[in-house]
């Protein structure tokens, strides 16, 4: 670190300027969350952080969970190159989900050879390394790990929010749904201990933070290899006794191991907030099956009744693919009827996308083009009719909303989340950001609502 700061000091005092370092992130919390610390890594080794990619480095982050991220990584590739011809001492650095794809970097290595740094998911808090190495031997440095059993803390992190912020639980996954390539690129269940996170949000809490999102990719399974080992829902509660925090939200759980306990758990804790991610996937059990989620549809809707009846305040929210391989108009029909019985509050709707080395990318009956778009047109439409149907089932009530920002729209006005996640514009100002305000909420906009504030 010290030996980078020393080139980072001695490249910003000869070009009179700060020496300036952007990081872009493509895909889900879990990366967003590793941004912040690739940029508080950064920041420690004297880089002023930018906005703008026109920097004199630059890294992307990248995803992998459908095709669609991976085109635009190489589109934007294409315009940091530009920006290199008229920069040439510029350094570009690609990390993330993609990069743990040998076929990905070998196109790199081949197609993209102004790149100058490439690392994986598993080695980011040795960023500071390989940077240094490169701005001294000035060449392409490639290093991925297969995998690890490390986790490494205590890694400096930049904020994005003053007042929120992300909290890994856990990394990496051992579920192996056959059409995700998630467990591939970033390895086996690995749990931190409960000390540590706890640790880690008290010293959130100290630094101003009121709301941690606990982030893994199944946090239902939290803890099963810890020694002893420990619930989620236990974990909750310890978290949830950090005074002076005031809110904690979580991502994502899998319907296949959803405990009573987390159910009581949430219902008799008011700080863990009233939204629930629950992927669904697919409505047809056949599917499901061939998908390897290991629960059926009415397990599924069974498990989403529970949760409604034990918390009615409780905003549900999934996942859906359409055009798994051999979906049928059958199997679709499936998935839109459990779409109308749980009405969800809202829903993340994607297009099947192959994944070369998964198993599904193997099957045969990959579903049309044609017919997965007719479907996902139909599906979205439900979805945003059944969406704008239950957001407004809290007109006229008082709710505390957290003050995330300016309303870029309305002068005078601010942008709140509610506990269920559902967004409420109300008159403030900036000094009201992070603070938990209550507010009336007055209409509602489909997906957001207006509100007044209550003194
Ligand atoms: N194709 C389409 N969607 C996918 N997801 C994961 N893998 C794929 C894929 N191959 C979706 C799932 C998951 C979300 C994060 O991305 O719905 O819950
Ligand atoms: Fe992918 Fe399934 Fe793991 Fe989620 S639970 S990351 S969909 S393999």
């Amino acid at each position: 670190m010290q030996k980078l700061r020393d080139i980072v000091t001695e490249r910003s005092n000869r070009l009179g300027r700060p020496f300036y370092a952007n990081v872009t992130t493509f895909g889900c919390q879990m990366n967003a969350k590793d941004s912040e610390k690739l940029l508080g890594i950064l920041e420690e080794a004297g880089f002023t952080p930018s906005e703008k990619e026109a920097s004199d480095f630059v890294i992307y982050n990248t995803c992998t969970v459908r095709d669609n991220a991976n085109q635009r990584v190489y589109g934007r590739l294409g315009y940091l190159n530009s920006l290199k011809q008229k920069n040439p001492d510029m350094i570009i650095a690609l990390c993330g989900c993609m990069m743990q794809e040998p076929s990905v970097v070998e196109k790199i290595k081949k197609s993209y050879r102004f790149v100058d740094l490439i690392f994986g998911t598993h080695n980011i808090f040795k960023l500071a390394e390989l940077l240094y190495r490169q701005m001294t031997e000035r060449h392409m440095i490639v290093d991925i790990w297969d995998g690890t059993d490390e986790i490494v803390e205590k890694l400096p992190a930049e904020r994005k929010y003053s007042f929120k912020s992300g909290v890994n639980i856990m990394y990496g996954c051992n579920n192996f749904c056959s059409y995700c390539i998630v467990p591939y690129v970033r390895g086996r269940e690995r749990s931190r201990s409960p000390e540590d996170i706890v640790d880690e949000v008290k010293n959130l809490v100290k630094d101003g933070v009121v709301e941690v999102m606990l982030l893994g990719q199944n946090v239902n399974s939290y803890g099963k290899t810890l020694n002893p080992p420990m619930s989620f829902a236990e974990l909750l509660k310890r978290v949830a006794d950090v005074e002076g925090l005031e809110r904690i939200r979580f991502m994502t759980s899998h319907p296949k191991d959803l405990s009573d306990e987390l159910i009581r758990v949430m219902r008799d804790c008011p700080k863990v907030c009233r939204h629930l991610h629950l992927p669904l996937q697919s409505g047809s059990s056949r599917i499901l099956s061939q998908m390897n989620r290991v629960y059926g549809k009415e397990q599924y809707l069974a498990l989403a009744e529970k949760i409604k009846t034990e918390i009615p305040d409780i905003s549900l929210t999934t996942d859906i693919i359409v055009g798994f391989p051999g979906e049928t108009e059958d199997d679709f029909q499936e998935t839109l009827d459990v779409v109308r019985k749980v009405r969800y509050d809202s829903a993340f709707t994607f297009l099947y996308s192959k994944r070369t080395g998964t198993p599904a990318a193997a099957m045969e009956n990959q579903v049309p083009e044609e017919i997965m778009k007719d479907r996902f047109d139909r599906l979205l439409k439900e979805v945003q009719r059944i969406s704008a149907e239950v957001s407004g089932k809290d007109v006229g009530k008082v709710m505390p909303a957290l003050v995330e920002g300016l309303d870029d729209h309305n002068p005078g006005m601010v942008t709140g989340r509610l506990s269920n996640n559902i967004m409420v514009h109300f008159p403030g100002e900036a000094s009201d950001i992070g603070r938990i305000i209550p507010v009336k909420l007055e209409e509602s906009r489909g997906f957001y609502y207006m509100g007044t504030r209550l003194p």
